[in-house]
């Protein structure tokens, strides 16, 4: 059943200076936009950017929008698991993680690359990734009451199918879109066992999905010095005015599921319009997402693949826990 909250305001949002968020690939797209409505909250936000020149147009883009907005840049690459390990250090300072939002992605690539962990390039970085990425914050979100991870999936993925015997496309099966929506297929699979794993270890950490409907640069408002929008990019686009929107709409369904009080663990938010553009609402999860069987050969083969551990979800239970293990894994 579609939310059609009429409190929520996506241009006046519930107001926490003490909340903390991160963005994967806030530098630029989507991920910006989350970012700027993030930041518009007061809460401090991280840019996960792998270019530290981007990441900074975007905070000085952040802060032409939102007056004394609190944006920080952490450097990421989820291509390079190593660099994923990185990540908790340069979060030391912050006492807290609020919200986790797994918004970056490598879209459809002609070509079939890999990262230089030898992972096929849309799979190693939109999926395993950001796998690598939750297991390594998952203690500072399990240690902040009421914490949340979005997941960012597509339409596309709802009529995907994940081969994990070829979960890397390598047996000469590479097709650029299929593999980047079984990329996002993956991610929504993970998504959606995180959450049952974590409800059954009983952490006060949800896992949400969230999906852009369609959404593309040339409709998107300028944000200099980030990105600046000519006349004739934005004509070009509109006649996609009737199935795609800008990415700053798009940013608004990853937005609510971060902060909307209502929102829960195991939704998936879009736009309330054909699902392709407008106001964020709740839309069903599609079957395939939830196959346990699917589900928890990803889990393992992801494991294998980037070796994570999830000590809080193998059995160490908040009160067994160390200490230690809820700041720095
Ligand atoms: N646009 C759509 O219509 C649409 C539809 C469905 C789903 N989505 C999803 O929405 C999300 C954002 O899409 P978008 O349209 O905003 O894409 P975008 O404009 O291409 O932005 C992608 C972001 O991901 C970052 N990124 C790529 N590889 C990275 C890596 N190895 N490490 C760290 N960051 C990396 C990029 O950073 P760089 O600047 O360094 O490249 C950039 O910030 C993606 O997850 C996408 O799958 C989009």
């Amino acid at each position: 059943v579609a939310n059609r909250n009429p409190q929520w305001d996506v241009r006046n949002l519930p107001k926490n200076p003490d909340r903390v968020f991160f963005v994967t690939g806030g530098n630029a797209g989507i991920g910006y936009f989350i970012a700027e409505q993030l930041a518009s909250t007061g809460a401090t936000v991280f840019i996960g950017a792998r270019n530290e020149m981007r990441a900074s147009a975007a905070i000085k883009a952040i802060r032409a929008e939102v007056p004394n907005a609190r944006v920080l840049s952490a450097h990421l690459d989820l291509s390079d698991i190593n660099s994923v390990r990185s990540i908790t250090g340069l979060l030391g300072d912050a006492p807290r993680l609020d919200g986790l939002i797994l918004n970056a992605g490598v879209l459809a690539q002609s070509d079939r690359s890999e990262t230089v962990n030898g992972h096929e390039l849309m799979m190693g970085t939109n999926h395993l990734g950001h796998f690598a990425l939750v297991s390594q914050l998952l203690p500072v979100l399990d240690s902040t009451p009421g914490s949340r991870v979005v997941t960012l999936s597509s339409v596309a993925s709802r009529f995907a199918h994940l081969d994990m015997d070829d979960l890397q496309s390598t047996a000469g099966t590479f097709k650029g879109f299929r593999t980047y929506v079984r990329s996002k297929l993956a991610q929504s699979i993970f998504a959606l066992e995180l959450e049952r794993r974590l409800r059954s270890t009983g952490s006060d950490t949800q896992s949400l999905l969230a999906h852009p409907g369609g959404a593309i640069d040339g409709l998107t408002p300028s944000r200099p010095p980030l990105r600046t929008r000519t006349r004739a990019e934005h004509a070009k686009a509109l006649p996609q005015i009737p199935v795609a929107q800008s990415k700053e709409h798009a940013a608004w369904p990853a937005v609510r599921a971060a902060l909307d009080p209502n929102a829960h663990g195991g939704q998936l938010w879009g736009p309330r319009l054909l699902r392709t553009q407008g106001k964020p609402s709740t839309e069903s999860v599609p079957k395939r997402w939830t196959d346990h069987a699917a589900a928890t050969a990803l889990w393992d083969e992801s494991v294998r693949l980037t070796g994570a551990t999830w000590p809080i979800l193998d059995g160490d239970s908040p009160e067994t826990r160390p200490e230690s293990s809820q700041t720095s894994p």
